[in-house]
């Protein structure tokens, strides 16, 4: 039997998630943290969304750690402890591993304890001989690493699948800072990033024909029904994704159908018909903003993958 992956707690605050909605929903315009989109259900919505064939995100960015594995390999160096922001995205991390020159160790960085020991567990078993540390932490803080039995040459932070979009842009100026201080002086970090392109291509991944981002987005009001006593009512609201050219980003709210009055923790709140609640943006990257928000975090691009088509990027990172 194996022994259980080894925990560090460095005790990250908990979630506010009924202060975070009450602010949310008294600011203007309203707005609700798109975090709260990953409850079990959500998180299972999202895989789903993952499959559909709208969204090629999560199709491109695996064929791009397949295919450009020794690529990767070869500008990352070798024995890296590699450093996963989020509880480990299974088959992304299981292809980097296995593309990387004898990777030492795997911590995954996460702020839920149930969700960070199943992913270590899981990979402990998978990955044998590749040491697994996982950290109880905030990632969009600097990170101390707790420190493999077998000397790493250097840390490589991987932060896969464009979600450092989903930050504004002095939250994801920061995380990348956060990033760096993460890394260390000679670490490096491998982020992917979803790219411009044709708005119509962009707007159909986050309108998928099957409804999958509809049910994901409002899953959001049923899990704060649940977890924050509200009473959305959830065929009150429809789901609503943009793409807003001249901000590179897609937009995504829950229009009021009707006007309603929504009862959140006690609180009343009325909204008009056609009112939108803002619950999520999905940031999409020219080479220019990408580099210029990487300088901004004391970085810069040491090396660029993309797709055959530019669709989706891989960008390693350095200390600029
Ligand atoms: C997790 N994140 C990068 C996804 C995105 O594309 O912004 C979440 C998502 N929302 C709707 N579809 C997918």
């Amino acid at each position: 039997m194996t022994t259980p992956p080894r925990l560090t707690d460095l005790h990250p605050d908990p979630d506010d998630i009924t202060g975070d909605v009450l602010r949310g929903l008294s600011s203007t315009p309203r707005r609700l943290p798109s975090k709260y989109f990953y409850d079990r259900r959500g998180s299972e919505l999202f895989e789903a969304i993952t499959r559909q064939p709208e969204y090629y995100l999560t199709r491109i960015e695996l064929a791009l750690l397949a295919g450009r594995g020794p690529g990767i390999a070869a500008a990352v160096g070798p024995r890296v402890h590699v450093v996963e922001y989020g509880s480990g995205s299974g088959r992304k991390t299981r292809l980097l591993l296995e593309a990387l020159d004898d990777p030492v160790a795997w911590t995954p960085i996460e702020i839920s304890r149930s969700a960070l020991v199943a992913s270590a567990t899981r990979l402990q078993r998978e990955f044998g001989d590749i040491e697994v540390l996982p950290v109880l932490a905030d990632f969009t803080r600097p990170v101390p690493l707790p420190r493999p039995s077998r000397a790493a040459a250097s840390a490589l932070v991987f932060f896969p699948g464009s979600t450092l979009g989903n930050f504004g842009h002095l939250e994801s100026s920061r995380l990348l800072a956060a990033m760096r201080d993460t890394m260390g002086p000679g670490g490096a970090a491998l982020v992917g990033i979803d790219l411009v392109k044709d708005p119509s291509i962009i707007e159909a991944a986050y309108n998928d024909a099957a409804g999958v981002t509809a049910d994901f987005t409002l899953n959001l009001l049923r899990r704060l029904n649940r977890d924050v006593g509200s009473d959305f009512d959830l065929d009150g609201f429809a789901h609503r994704a943009r793409y807003v050219e001249p901000e590179s980003r897609v937009v995504t709210t829950l229009v009021s159908l009707r006007d309603q009055l929504v009862t959140v923790a006690g609180r009343g709140f009325r909204f008009a018909a056609g009112e939108e609640l803002h619950v999520e943006q999905s940031r999409k990257y020219t080479d220019a903003a990408f580099g210029a928000l990487a300088a901004e975090a004391g970085l810069r691009i040491a090396h660029a993958w993309n797709d055959p088509r530019d669709w989706f990027g891989l960008r390693l990172l350095r200390r600029a």
